[in-house]
């Protein structure tokens, strides 16, 4: 699959993988990597340029509708009617496919925002909206779910409770497909996490094999204000400093996955690194 706005730069560029079901697939890159340009392509908000995208076994460029009951789309950045209310935002897109007043109400319930229901979507915060726009993509119970950084914007309490409803959902069975530029989030949630930047997926794995192949564990000793890490696996060294007995207290330190996408893709997730 690719895509290029300008038709110069590509924003996805000649990108492949196959997600399955029941899976959490993540997309983990930094801004401007082309994460959201994916989603558009994936969910055929914008046709690709080249090749083509199947879904549950059917070509995207040919589904009605009716098929896109069993896909969810959180977007980032998402058009939300601002001066309808929470509730009508969700039912203008629930009345498509026969979905009734409780399961709306339900869905509302579920991300926090029920209380709201009856404010316009202008006056909801960023989180708010962030959720509004989750519901909307949940509403329909679908089979896959397109998260374009599902928690942008919110409060991390609140942020740490809509994973925990994406991993219910989960567990229920839907399979998910997951934009992020947070390391944590993507650990997780995803089961498989692509390293993705400037349009071209680095590499494919799951977290735990990822810190088994690039993750060097290292033992740090704080010596006076000094902190000292030296690699496991030089046992010579650790002894050295152990019997030296000059520590104040030693700790072990896993890689994160921040370092190893550093590692790996040779730049961090923020801006400026
Ligand atoms: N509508 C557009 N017209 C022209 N260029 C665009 C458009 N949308 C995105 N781009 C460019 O395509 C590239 C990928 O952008 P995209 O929004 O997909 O990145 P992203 O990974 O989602 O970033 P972020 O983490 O900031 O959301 C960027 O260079 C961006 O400037
Ligand atoms: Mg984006």
């Amino acid at each position: 699959m690719t895509f290029s706005y300008d038709r110069q730069i590509k924003a996805v560029d000649d990108i492949s993988f196959t997600v399955e079901k029941g899976e959490v697939f993540g997309f983990l890159g930094p801004s401007g990597a082309g994460k959201s340009t994916t989603i558009k392509l994936l969910t055929r908000l914008i046709v690709p340029q080249a090749n083509s995208v199947f879904i549950l076994g059917r070509d995207m460029a040919k589904v009605d509708y009716k098929f896109m009951r069993k896909i969810g789309i959180s977007f980032e950045n998402d058009v939300l009617y601002p001066t309808l209310t929470g509730y009508e935002n969700l039912y203008f897109h629930a009345k498509l496919y026969g979905i009734n007043k409780q399961e709306i109400e339900d869905v509302m319930k579920t991300l926090d925002i029920f209380d709201a229901r009856d404010k316009p979507a202008a006056q909801y915060s960023k989180g708010m909206k962030t959720r509004l726009v989750l519901a909307r993509a949940l509403v329909t119970r679908p089979e896959i779910l397109f998260l374009d950084e599902p928690t942008g914007g919110m409060d991390p309490d609140i942020a740490a409770y809509v994973r925990k409803v994406l991993k219910d959902l989960n567990n229920q069975g839907t399979t998910m497909f997951v934009t992020t530029h947070d390391m944590h989030e993507a650990e997780q949630l995803c089961d498989r996490i692509a390293f993705f930047n400037s349009g071209k997926i680095v590499d494919i794995d799951t977290p735990e094999s990822y810190k088994k192949r690039y993750g060097e564990s290292r033992i740090s000793f704080t010596v006076g204000d000094k902190i000292i890490a030296v690699d496991r696996k030089n046992k010579e060294e650790l002894l050295r400093l152990i019997d030296q007995d000059q520590w104040n207290s030693i700790h072990s330190q896993e890689a994160t996955l921040e370092d190893i996408f550093i590692k790996v893709v040779g730049r961090g997730l923020k801006d400026g690194e």
